[in-house]
């Protein structure tokens, strides 16, 4: 049995650098928060309790962490890393288990990462912190360690220039029991530089009651913090980065991965193929052998099997795709379930519509499903054939196998296998043409 597992998430900071009127923990990598990745983060790893440390001016946090089922604990003043830390106690109170402190802007710490620290805790140590090296320490924490004991965390701005050699960093994950934390926590002082409360003296604090304490290490990409736009852009590239790696990994052809963009919770099966400058944003699933063309935009949409979209599609949220069916260029859909083996080739709009199997939309038909206050929807039979340049007025019911006129504007259902033609009749008048242009050049030549 493991030891019950729990994660303070710090979200209190002011986050200037960020220049933006939303709080930085809330900008998305991926598709998601920072706060929500960490949030899942907590949770793979099995932590039972979530308490999320905010400050009085980022109610936008607090909202999000509330929507995420987070505890929350208000930090007021903020007053450094351990006081962050200590304003989670009452939340805490009563919890008997191991507890990491995670923080809200540092969004790939892996479950694999995160379940080695608080492993430890159950194995060897007392203590841990989540150490890397990175090319530039700068301002990072120094880890003091001696022979694999992590004897104290030394901040740059307050080391010695032979601290300051040192290449083992704090992540900022540090981890220990609830009782060893707030135990520790309660004789942090602030004589340092900063005169803040720092989380880091536990290391020395713990080490004097006789308790043990470690550093495990990650990848530097692992720990990257975002503090500005820049960091946000450069952690995004790096999700792509990872992302596209997966893909092609399991089994998907990307024709040009550095212009294909997936969200965390893509999903694609082997031997789908993507073509070059596709986006995908949250809720895709594509199944395998189905081609996404260049140049097509997805979201909240499922493909099926073999199905063949764009280039230059739109798929939006509630599309699915039948297997072997067809979206061409300059289509776009929503919530539009489309049939087996259908097709919708050129330059439509099908929106709030179900197509059953082996129909054929003609190009540039128009599903009109929004009468301005309402939205209404259009059933297309399966076999049907609509023509090129329909207009369906939901609500509307194309029956089986009906058939059609291009050019139609279709306000009433179509029984089954029926012709439907919704347009006027076409007048040809002989010779007009012909007296008409002798009658406009004489007029002209006059002038
Ligand atoms: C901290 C660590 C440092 C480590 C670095 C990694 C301490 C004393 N130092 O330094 O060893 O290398 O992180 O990035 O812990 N926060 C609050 N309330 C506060 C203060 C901070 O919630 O009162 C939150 C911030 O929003 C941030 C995190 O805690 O997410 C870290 O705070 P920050 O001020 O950036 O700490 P650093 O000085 O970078
Ligand atoms: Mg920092």
């Amino acid at each position: 049995m493991t030891t019950p597992r729990a994660a303070v998430i710090l979200a209190a900071g002011k986050s200037t650098r960020m220049k933006s009127s939303r709080s930085k923990v809330l900008h998305h990598v991926g598709g998601r928060s920072m706060l929500e990745w960490v949030t899942e983060l907590a949770r793979s790893a099995g932590a039972e309790k979530i308490v999320c440390v905010v400050g009085e001016s980022n109610a936008d946090v607090r909202a999000e962490a509330e929507n995420l089922g987070l505890d929350i604990a208000v930090q007021e003043p903020q007053l450094g890393t351990a006081h962050a830390v200590s304003s989670a106690k009452s939340a805490l109170k009563g919890f008997k288990g191991n507890l990491a402190i995670l923080y809200a802007d540092t969004p790939f710490v892996t479950k694999q990462t995160l379940n080695r620290v608080y492993k430890s805790l159950e194995t060897d140590t007392d203590v841990t912190v989540l150490g890397f090296e990175p090319e530039e320490p700068g301002s990072y924490g120094r880890l003091i360690t001696d022979k694999g004991d992590l004897t104290a965390i030394v901040e740059a701005r307050e080391a010695t220039p032979e601290e300051l050699a040192v290449r083992l960093c704090n992540s900022g994950v540090v981890a220990a029991s609830v009782k060893n934390m707030f135990s520790a926590l309660e004789r942090v002082d602030n004589n340092n530089l900063k005169g803040e409360y720092y989380l880091t003296d536990i290391v020395k604090i713990l080490r004097s009651d006789g308790k043990k304490a470690k550093a495990i290490i990650a990848d530097t990409e692992e720990v990257m913090g975002v503090n500005s736009r820049v960091d946000l852009a450069v952690a995004e590239m790096a999700f792509q980065t990872r992302m596209r790696e997966a893909m092609l990994i399991n089994g998907v052809t990307l024709r040009d991965p550095d212009t294909i963009y997936f969200s965390y919770d893509t999903v694609i099966a082997q031997d789908a193929e993507i073509g070059a400058n596709v986006v995908f944003g949250l809720g895709v699933k594509i199944a395998k052998h189905a081609v996404i063309h260049p140049f097509c935009h997805l979201e909240g949409t499922k493909i099926g099997e073999a199905a063949q979209i764009g280039p230059f599609a739109r798929l939006r949220p509630g599309t699915e795709m039948g297997a072997g069916s067809k979206a061409g260029n300059f289509v776009e859909t929503k919530k539009a379930k489309i049939g087996k083996d259908s097709k919708i080739n050129h330059l439509s709009y099908i929106g709030d519509a179900i197509v059953g199997v082996g129909a054929n939309i003609g190009a540039g038909t128009i599903t009109c499903n929004y009468d301005g206050y309402f939205k209404h929807q259009t059933v297309v039979g399966d076999g049907a054939f609509i023509g090129s340049n329909s207009s369906l007025v939901a609500p509307v019911k194309i029956g089986k196998g009906a058939y059609l006129g291009s050019g139609g504007v279709v306000t009433k259902d179509v029984p089954a296998d029926a012709l439907a033609v919704a347009r006027a009749e076409q007048v040809n008048k002989s010779g007009w043409a012909k007296r008409y242009n002798a009658a406009q050049r004489k007029r002209k030549a006059k002038k």
